[in-house]
């Protein structure tokens, strides 16, 4: 997809409803286990070594920012599928730039490992986002606790520290990133760090994984405290990531409208509690194995209640997904967003499709069964945009998905995996040369 001197920018799916699904899809590494993974190596002059990366926009947008700093990222496509190597030896500039990081928030995971490392780190601020206001505050705030001096200039975020120090930081609100951001920044702070209402994420306890693995002392990722005793340095690792859950829920949600039999492999059921309960409640008939989930749709779906939560709770990022289920459930159904305050932007195309949605401020009501009619409709963040290709998929006639380079940062060839399971799906684009400038995604 990224390999060529041109890039598909402006690309749609044409999508026709109906189809039933039956085979196997494989699920590939989890985006947000792998973003802050490659930010960890910063901390290290070694080479970190990371098996199962996506191969999606975020994945490349962070090569560009490590490589922007002189770190040497060789991403495995081709023969090294999914592997990617670092090597952060050579920084030059410990700078991440609006450039990139507005079209990528997670970029300013760097900003603690940075910190932490050369004592320097400027990050641009991210703005504002399809799904809310998305502040880095606790980010922010928390370097201060560990002894950085931080200033704000020109949409900057400039920080500063000869080493940084151990201390207890209680968030005020649970923060992934900011966690995550945090949890590196004390690995090489002198001391010991202490982080309350910490995020009990899976990727978090996957980036604790890799971190010690590279040579850190860190207790309790999973819990809401997490505990950092900080060393001098951190050497290379060989690390996995972890499975997609929100890949891997989506496709349940797809088997769960329409299949005949389908199976998620590669995927991890602990790390999908809610959802699966959520849709167990819902009359979906589901089996876990190992490492998947064998889904079948019966026509028998009724409408239950979801409120998103911080994990182990209902994952945000399943919620628009949900949504496009809801509307084929019999019954009402109440969505609470807790999490952002913008993230319903799906219904409003949902409802052109013929669904009943009705937003009150953070809750969203769904009174469901009503037949979806294809249209043309437009993505505006990436896990919408999964709920309209979900929608799609059971809609009469042929929908014209506008704006999937959303879909295209975080799910890994999406319509050739449904295709390959009875979907039909195909992608159709505008080519562009690949100095055009690239639209802004949030
Ligand atoms: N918040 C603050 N201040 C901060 C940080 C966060 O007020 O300094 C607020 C946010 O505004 C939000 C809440 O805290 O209301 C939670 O935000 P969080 O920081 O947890 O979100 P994030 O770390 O920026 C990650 C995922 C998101 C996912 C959220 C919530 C990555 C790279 N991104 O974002 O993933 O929705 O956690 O689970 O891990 C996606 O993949 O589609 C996606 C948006």
């Amino acid at each position: 997809m990224f390999n060529s001197r041109y890039e598909a920018l402006m690309d749609k799916f044409v999508i026709r409803g109906g189809n039933r699904l039956k085979g196997t899809i494989q699920v590939s590494g989890a985006k947000n286990a792998a973003l802050p993974a490659m930010a960890a190596a910063i901390l290290t002059d070694d080479p970190v070594v990371l098996e199962n990366i996506p191969q999606v926009r975020d994945i490349e947008t962070e090569r560009k920012l490590l490589a922007a700093m002189g770190a040497e990222v060789e991403l495995g496509y081709g023969r090294a599928h999914h592997r990617t190597s670092i090597c952060c030896r050579n920084l030059a500039s410990p700078e991440a730039s609006y450039e990139l990081v507005k079209t990528m928030r997670a970029s300013t995971l760097v900003l603690g490992p940075l910190v932490a490392r050369f004592g320097r780190a400027r990050v641009s601020m991210p703005g504002g986002c399809a799904i809310g206001a998305r502040p880095i505050d606790l980010h922010i705030k928390g370097l201060e606790k560990l002894g950085a001096t931080i200033t704000q200039e020109h949409g900057y975020v400039e920080a500063r520290c000869d080493r940084l120090r151990g201390a207890e930081i209680l968030f005020d609100k649970i923060t992934v990133t900011g966690t995550e951001d945090l949890m590196m920044a004390a690995t090489l702070a002198d001391g010991e760090t202490v982080l309350e209402n910490a995020a009990r994420e899976p990727e978090v306890v996957d980036l604790a994984d890799l971190l010690n693995r590279m040579g850190a002392h860190i207790e309790g990722a999973g819990t809401s405290t997490i505990r950092i005793k900080g060393v001098s340095s951190l050497h290379g690792a060989r690390h996995r990531i972890i499975p997609d859950r929100i890949e891997a829920g989506t496709f349940i949600i797809a088997g769960a409208l329409a299949a005949d039999e389908l199976k998620i492999q590669n995927c991890e059921p602990r790390h999908l509690g809610a959802l699966l309960q959520k849709l167990r409640e819902c009359g979906v008939e589901l089996q876990t194995e190992a490492d998947c989930v064998v889904v079948r749709a019966n026509g028998k779906l009724t409408a239950a209640d979801i409120t998103t939560e911080e994990y182990p709770g209902f994952p945000t990022d399943m919620q628009a997904q949900y949504m496009a289920l809801a509307t084929q459930a019999e019954g009402s159904s109440f969505i609470v967003e807790n999490i952002f305050e913008n993230r319903f932007m799906h219904a409003l195309e949902l409802v052109r499709m013929g669904a009943d949605v009705r937003i009150e401020g953070r809750r969203a009501i769904v009174r469901g069964r009503t037949p979806l009619s294809a249209a043309a409709v437009q993505c505006s963040d990436l896990r919408a945009s999964a709920s309209l290709v979900i929608a799609a998929m059971v809609a009469d006639g042929e929908t014209i998905l506008d704006r999937v380079y959303h879909v295209d940062r975080g799910y890994e060839r999406i319509e050739e995996k449904l295709r390959s399971v009875g979907a039909e799906i195909r992608r159709i684009g505008q080519m562009f040369p690949k100095r055009a400038t690239v639209p802004v995604a949030h």
